[in-house]
């Protein structure tokens, strides 16, 4: 997970909002400098070694205990990813076979995001909502705590299927909910405004996807607005302000956010493995400086079936 809204630029380095916020300007401060890892070729092969838990295909993700270091997390991760069974997770399967490693790093890291007590919910490193230009799709995640490092029991990421949130409610009907995300993702797409205008195509917030759903254009202007800041900018450690903004935001598309949302502290040698597609997930309660390690998988071009495969699935959940 990366707490902030984050996007590939040409050079593979990752463009952090946080500090265009403050600067108006891609910054990348060397220290704090993420990339990724496409060109590596670090690719998942597909061995099957693995037993993956049934909670990760039921409920989209599943925490992992027992982790001894950074590597046996990374390794374990390879062996995960290269074991889902694409019939058991039909949103996975096309990609599966061409999936890569495409980030790790230590989080968080900017003194934006650092200092906030609230994440909203989001996917990481965004989704695309349209096809009309190659995308990146970020398919599985995972977030590990240390073994060795200091618990942190004030900060709980939070994971919430997207299918349960959006199967309390109709939002719309097909049609409708289609011409309302397509329209939503070209008008007001995540994106920046320096130094020249740029439409990624693409929503993080999962919010502005609800609002997009009900043909709304409520957040419609924070197309450069970090995951904390998406209501209020929350610095209490324990973001308790800032997840009441959201849930009640949820609240008015009569969707009860809080119902359905888990709240997990990552305790040393855990890691966190959520499906990016079917998950959303978000953070309350402050973090230490790179206190997890973030592993993020996807494939650099999705083709435009397996964009469109994933708008008609959100759409069918929100009917
Ligand atoms: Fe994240």
């Amino acid at each position: 997970m990366y707490h902030g809204v984050c996007y590939r630029t040409p050079t593979r380095d990752i463009r952090c909002w946080c500090k265009l916020v403050t600067k108006s300007l891609m910054h990348t401060v060397v220290e704090e400098k993420q990339s990724l890892l496409f060109g590596l070729n670090q690719k998942v092969i597909r061995r099957n070694l693995m037993a993956i838990p049934n909670a990760f295909y039921e409920d989209g993700y599943v925490v992992l205990s027992g982790i001894p270091s950074v590597d046996v997390a990374k390794e374990m991760l390879l062996h995960f990813v290269g074991s889902i069974d694409g019939e058991r997770a039909p949103l996975l399967k096309s990609t599966l076979d061409r999936t890569y490693l495409a980030k790790q790093d230590a989080i968080p890291v900017c003194e934006d995001i650092v200092s906030t007590g609230f994440q909203a919910m989001h996917y990481d490193m965004g989704m695309p909502f349209s096809a009309s230009q190659p995308q990146a799709l970020y398919t599985i995640s995972a977030l590990y705590k240390p073994a060795g490092s200091e618990p942190n029991p004030l900060a709980k990421t939070r994971v919430a299927s997207i299918a349960k949130l959006l199967n309390q409610v109709s939002l719309g009907k097909r049609d409708e909910l289609a011409s309302r995300l397509e329209a939503y993702a070209s008008n007001h797409g995540d994106g920046w405004v320096q130094p020249k205008p740029h439409n990624t195509q693409r929503l993080a917030i999962f919010a502005r996807v609800i609002d997009a759903l009900r043909g709304e254009t409520r957040l419609a202007d924070k197309i450069d607005t970090m995951i904390g800041q998406c209501f209020d900018y929350d610095k209490n450690p324990d973001g308790v302000y800032g997840l009441e903004q959201e849930y009640a935001f949820f609240k008015q598309a009569r969707l009860d956010l809080a119902a359905v949302e888990k709240q997990i502290s990552l305790l040393p040698g855990q890691m966190l493995v959520f499906d990016n597609m079917t998950c959303v997930h978000g953070r309350v309660g402050r973090r230490q400086k790179r206190e997890l390690m973030h592993f993020l998988f996807g494939v650099e071009q999705a083709t435009a079936s397996e964009i469109d495969a994933y708008k008609q699935w959100l759409i069918e959940q929100a009917v």
